[in-house]
């Protein structure tokens, strides 16, 4: 199954792709985590995302899309991903429809004060990619999956948050009527906690 994860920054894209990646057996594809490796990296895709990134705003489209169409491609893709992340506006929507079938999107709902709060208390493990929220952390420093220390994002500064929805109100949320137009469109409360938005998410793809 192919699918879309579509929502706004905090929703829980990253935390509940991996989790049903893991079990669906797919690959998580998000953009994000795709272009801060090229950061770490300093490649030249790197150096060109860094200040659209750091900045909040989106990097162009016509370097994202190459990526996910490369990306796609790969042989570990042919039993279905969950896309994380991508598309983020509507020409990116447009290309994908190019050169991928979508079967299902997946819109994360959850209110902007609730994001405010999980993006600045976020701690992410840059070498695996997972997820975690400082209350959950117990003064715990390093990733339990992989040892990695964990570290803040430099994008989830309050100052780039607000910035970062602003983008998603006015470049990403038109995604959802256009893929309700298409009826691939299903919408979950990601207000609730990880295991009710896992099960509401796992329902909505009939897994
Ligand atoms: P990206 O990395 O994709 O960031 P984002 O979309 O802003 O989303 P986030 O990763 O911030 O949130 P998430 O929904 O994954 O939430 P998470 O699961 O971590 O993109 C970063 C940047 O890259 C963009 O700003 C842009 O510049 C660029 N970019 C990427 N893709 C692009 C594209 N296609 N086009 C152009 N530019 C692109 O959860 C957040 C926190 O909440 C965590 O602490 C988590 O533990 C906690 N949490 C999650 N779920 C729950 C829950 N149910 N209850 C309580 N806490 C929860
Ligand atoms: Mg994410």
């Amino acid at each position: 199954m192919n699918i879309i994860f579509l929502g706004p920054p905090g929703a829980g894209k990253g935390t509940q792709a991996q989790r049903i990646c893991d079990a669906l057996k797919i690959p998580q594809i998000s953009t994000g985590d795709i272009l801060r490796r090229a950061m770490k990296e300093g490649t030249e895709t790197g150096l060109k995302a860094k200040s659209y990134i750091d900045a909040g705003q989106l990097v162009p489209d016509d370097v994202i899309i190459d990526i996910v169409k490369e990306r796609l491609q790969m042989d570990d893709c042919k039993g279905g991903y969950i896309l994380d992340g991508f598309p983020r506006t509507v020409p990116q929507a447009e290309a994908l429809d190019t050169f991928a079938t979508i079967d299902s999107v997946i819109e994360l709902d959850v209110a902007d004060q609730v994001l405010v709060d999980r993006l600045s208390g976020r701690r992410v493990c840059l070498k695996c990619g997972a997820t975690y929220h400082v209350s959950m952390l117990n003064g715990e420093t390093r990733c339990a999956k992989c040892g990695e220390e964990l570290v803040q994002r430099n994008d989830d500064k309050a100052e780039t948050v607000l910035n970062r929805l602003e983008v998603y109100h006015a470049q990403t949320a038109p995604l959802i009527g256009y893929y309700e137009k298409k009826g691939l469109l299903r919408k979950v409360d990601g207000a609730q906690g990880l295991e009710n938005t896992y099960a509401a998410i796992m329902k909505e793809l009939g897994a």
